[in-house]
Parts: C-alpha cells; structure tokens; sequence
C-alpha cells in the first residue's frame, strides 16, 4: 500500500508533510518534476503530458491512488486525463475541490445546488497556468452563487522558491499583493491556489493584513484523503515504501527539501 504525491517540484511537499501527518502509517511516493519545473507557465498539452508521465511513474512504484498536489496539473490537466486516460483501476484527484468545499462551507461530496455562502470576495493567487485555465472559478460556480473573484497571476514566486531564493519570493509575494489589492482592495478571503506558496506563508498574510482569512490546500487536502481512504481502502495499491524521486538534480532538491520541512528528505533520480 502506498499513495502518490505529484508535484512539478517542491510545492508538494506542503501537501506530503500534512498528509503525512495526517495518516502516519499510509507509505507515500512523493514524484517531484524539477527538472521541468515551473509548469505554471507551459501550455495545456505540455502540462498534460508531463504530468501524465510523471502519474504513470508512480503508478510502476505501485501507487494505484495518486494526488496531483499541483494546482496547475489539477487545472489544466486533470479533467483530459479523467476523461479518456485513466484505466479503471487506478485514480488521480486534484486539490481544487477540498478547497473550494471549505470555501463553501460544504461537506466532503456535498453535490447540492449552488448557494449563497458568507465568503462574498476572494482573491486568488496562482500560476499564469491556473488563472488562465479560470478552473476555480468554475468548480466555484458550481457550488457557490454571488461570489467575487480576482485572480492574481503570480509570475516568478514558484521559479524563486525552486531556486532556494526567498528573498525575491518575498518581494514578488509582496508585488503581487499590491497588484491584487489594487484590483480589490477588501477582500474576505485569499486562496494560496499554488502549492508552493503556503512555504510563504506568512509573507502572504502580513501583505494581506490579519483581517484577511488565508486558505491554503495542505490540511484540506489531508482531510480529503483521510475520508476517500475510509472509503476506499482498495485504493492504497500495492506499493509498501516511501520514497522521494525527482527528474532534477536529487542532491539540489534534497537539500532545498530539507531546508523547507526542516527535516532530512533524501530524493533519489526518478
Ligand atoms: N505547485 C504547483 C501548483 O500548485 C506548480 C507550480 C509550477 O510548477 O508552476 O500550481
């Protein structure tokens, strides 16, 4: 039994850490792309077919259930592959929807007609993949009536984190704000729609100021899982390790791995 965890490189990690956490002893697969990241700024097939190569590397490491913790997968690519390319023994979820559930105060597969819910102005922050694919703000619709959502294009931030430089991700997360607030200058609340950015936190919230409520996917998306793997004890697969691979360079990502969940992570090449 093990699950996979995709990202297109260190943003995941957020997700594994909470996932973990949360489900001690389910081994996990972590699949990092670092060698193609960011993604946030491709096009939708080149999203599709890389995130699908990396899926079916996990599916050999006998992960039949694998989690895109990757917003711009889950955006631009997730849909395509549901329709026609997942084989009817494994599954691939997203992170959208664990998020957007809590957003609208819905319970795990609430399927109920949209309603009006007490958040009225989101700002969202995500890759110029995510905004673009407007995948939020469909899923949004179909569960939430009458609310306003400003989507920030975060040019940089993840290119920045996967270089270890933390200081231009601060004054970019900085930037960004600026640039949405200018858009909406109160918003309710603020969706870190990019797994990488929760390893920023806090820059976000005191940009945003206290009074802004910060969701960000990683517990959600833990919860989520706990629930499906209830549910579905079938799908925790064959795979009994837990590993870190990565297309990229493994002492790199190891060492920028380690610094980000201040405990030692060892990648080896996928
Ligand atoms: N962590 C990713 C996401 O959630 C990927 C960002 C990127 O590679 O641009 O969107």
């Amino acid at each position: 039994m093990a699950v996979g965890i995709f990202d297109s490189g260190l943003g995941g990690l957020t997700v594994l850490d909470a996932v973990q956490k949360r489900l001690p002893d389910v081994p996990f697969v972590y699949y990092g792309d670092n060698a193609h990241a960011p993604y946030g700024v491709r096009d939708a097939d080149d999203v599709y077919n890389l995130t699908t190569k990396a899926v079916e590397r996990l599916w050999e490491e006998g992960c039949d259930l694998v989690i895109l913790a990757c917003n711009t997968a889950s955006a631009a690519a997730l849909r395509r592959m549901q329709e026609n390319w997942i084989p009817t023994d494994k599954r691939v979820l997203g992170v959208f929807v664990p998020l957007i559930e809590a957003l609208t105060e819905r319970q795990w597969g609430d399927n109920s007609p949209p309603r009006e819910v007490t958040t009225k102005h989101v700002a969202l922050f995500a890759t110029p993949a995510t905004v673009s694919s407007r995948a939020f703000q469909r899923e949004l619709s179909y569960r939430a009536i009458g609310v306003d959502v400003e989507a920030q294009s975060c040019g940089g931030v993840v290119d920045a984190i996967e270089d270890g430089d933390l200081i231009l991700a601060e004054a970019l997360v900085k930037s960004h704000v600026d640039a949405l607030k200018r858009k909406m200058p109160h918003p309710d609340a603020a969706i870190l729609g990019c797994t990488h950015y929760p390893l920023m936190a806090q820059e976000f919230q005191t940009a945003l100021g206290e009074d802004v409520k910060v969701f960000s996917q990683a517990n959600l998306v833990a919860e989520s899982l706990a629930d499906y793997l209830d549910r579905r004890p079938a799908m925790l697969g064959t795979g009994t390790e837990s590993a870190f691979l990565t297309s990229g360079d493994p002492d790199a990502v190891s060492a920028r791995a380690t610094q980000f969940l201040r405990r030692k992570i060892a990648f080896t090449a996928a």
